[in-house]
């Protein structure tokens, strides 16, 4: 008897295990401005960043959030998200072969921008942490390649070094190219703490199957980290 009991509930649980619900909710791409992001004191690039990565937006991430707009947990091996495990990190190198070159240009880790090495294991943390609970648990070239081409469709809106805005005027900006709402992150130079623009960030919907992250929403929220309405200056480093 003890043992049907527990044929029946190992037998139900394995049946569980293929309906986890995948609480994506939306994507949001998140792109930095190198400048900004290398003179908060969060990390420290190359003075002066190389062009072109002082005059251009680069990836940060493409992170999967939740119906509260925040980041889903990363993958636990004890708890997954997926049936099948995904790829490993150390498999990346691999398995982005065909988008190699435009990675580098694109997705650079900003602390060391021209070392493929270094871009590897900032991608490395990004597959960790956002990726693998992503639509493309089993397809990392899927998801990396949703932000780049996104990211090489998109102009760089503009921004110029020197340049002080309105964070309101950033919006509109940024809404007449893409014809969304995104949100805009904001930090402080370590020494002046001047507000700067740091991130655009771009929303998007599920991808369909089989298809790429494509299709841009509004953002849920406007502002973020340092500016906190539309009437904050902010400055491009
Ligand atoms: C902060 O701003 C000053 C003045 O613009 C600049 O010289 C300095 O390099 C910035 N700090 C960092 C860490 O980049």
């Amino acid at each position: 008897m003890g043992h049907i009991l527990t044929f029946v509930i190992l037998f139900l649980v394995s049946m569980m295990v293929p309906c986890i619900s995948n609480p994506v909710s939306f994507y949001k791409l998140s792109l930095q401005w190198p400048p900004s992001a290398c003179s908060s004191g969060k990390m420290k690039c190359p003075n002066p960043l190389p062009p072109p990565y002082n005059q251009m937006l680069t990836i940060h991430g493409i992170w999967p959030q939740d119906v509260n707009d925040e980041p889903l947990d990363p993958y636990d091996p004890l708890h997954p998200c997926t049936p099948v495990p995904p790829p490993d990190r150390k498999n990346l190198r691999t398995l982005l072969k065909p988008i190699y070159q435009q990675l580098n240009t694109y997705w650079p880790d900003l602390k060391n921008p021209l070392d493929t090495f270094a871009n590897e294991i900032f991608w490395g943390h990004e597959w960790d942490f956002h990726g693998k609970c992503s639509d493309y648990p089993t397809d990392p070239l899927k998801y990396f390649d949703s932000a780049v081409k996104i990211r090489v469709g998109l102009p760089d809106f503009g921004l110029k070094s020197g340049d002080k805005k309105t964070a309101g005027q950033v919006i509109t900006l940024v809404s007449g190219f893409v014809h969304a709402t995104p949100e805009i992150a904001c930090n402080r130079n370590i020494t002046t703490r001047v507000i700067q623009l740091w991130e655009i960030r771009l929303c998007y919907g599920r991808p369909s199957p089989q298809g790429l992250i494509q299709h841009i929403r509004d953002c849920p929220s406007k502002f973020t980290g340092s500016c906190k309405n539309a009437q904050n200056t902010v400055t491009i480093p």
